[in-house]
């Protein structure tokens, strides 16, 4: 095993695409093993065979799986571990954000939204935890966003979802960090992919490639929350400092 990798072996749920694809591919470049979840088989197979290319032993593994079988999760989080041959660190990249205009009220999918941004991740992350304050070590990673940090009008379960997706990451650091665990709570901007494909109006996009570089950076640091890129942490202290009744007035 190559000393250099950033993280020996990592698991990345929600890695068929976007985020989560450019998380899985770099780690893989630093010679870590990872493990690939997500539903979309073709996708997992396409991006583990270009990571595999070339070598003899595989390092990437792909595990096709619907964050909403919440039954399903023990068991496949213990077949990872035991495929990868161990655990440093997990990612939940896992997310949706369906379109909605102004006046719509879908419960379904709102209900998709807390299904697969808030159970999923806790599903999930409940798993490493307890591996992690077991051996003492481990780091969990969370992609949240910008969007948690107030109501949004324009995406309120979205929004409503992030930010439950905070207090369970920051209740979770609270509880294992002082069994050596971190938990690292990830605030991405505006980021080009798949998620925000056709939207106009998208300010400082960052590419997907650029988001992972600097989330596995914040990983390795053990940060406790990161803004991606870091200047939308002093815009989100001044938005989150607007009070309500000025702030339903404003377009944000
Ligand atoms: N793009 C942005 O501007 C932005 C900004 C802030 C935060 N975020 C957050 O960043 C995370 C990654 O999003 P992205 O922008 O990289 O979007 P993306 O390309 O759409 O990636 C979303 C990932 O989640 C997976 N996923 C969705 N539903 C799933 C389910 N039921 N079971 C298992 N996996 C599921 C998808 O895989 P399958 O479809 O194959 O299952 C895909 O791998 C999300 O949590 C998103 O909310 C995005």
């Amino acid at each position: 095993m190559g000393h250099s990798s950033v993280f020996q072996y990592a698991a990345v749920v929600g890695a068929s695409s976007g985020m989560g694809a450019e998380i899985a591919r770099q780690l893989a470049a630093t010679g870590g093993r990872v493990a690939l979840v997500a539903r979309r088989e073709a996708e997992l197979s396409a991006l583990v065979g270009e990571i595999n290319a070339g070598r003899t032993e595989p390092i990437a593994f792909a595990y096709t799986h619907d964050v909403h079988c919440y039954a399903e999760v023990p068991a496949l989080f213990q077949n990872l571990c035991r495929d990868l041959g161990g655990l440093d660190a997990i990612f939940y990249a896992a997310g949706v954000m369906p379109r909605i205009t102004d006046s719509e009220y879908s419960f379904d999918k709102d209900r998709a939204m807390i299904e697969v941004n808030v159970l999923g991740a806790i599903a999930w992350l409940n798993e490493a935890a307890q591996r992690f304050q077991a051996a003492g070590k481990g780091t969990i990673i969370g992609i949240s966003s910008v969007a948690g940090d107030r109501g949004r009008r324009g995406q309120p379960v979205y929004c409503t979802s992030k930010a439950a997706l905070d207090t369970y990451l920051e209740a979770l650091r609270n509880r294992v960090g002082r069994s050596g665990v971190r938990v690292v709570t990830i605030k991405p901007g505006p980021v080009d992919t798949p998620m925000t494909k056709g939207l106009d109006k998208l300010p400082m996009l960052v590419s997907a490639p650029e988001a992972a570089r600097q989330i596995i950076a914040a990983a390795v640091k053990g940060k406790r929350v990161a803004y991606v890129p870091g200047k939308w942490r002093p815009i989100m202290a001044v938005i989150r400092s607007i009070p309500s009744p000025i702030f339903q007035k404003l377009n944000l």
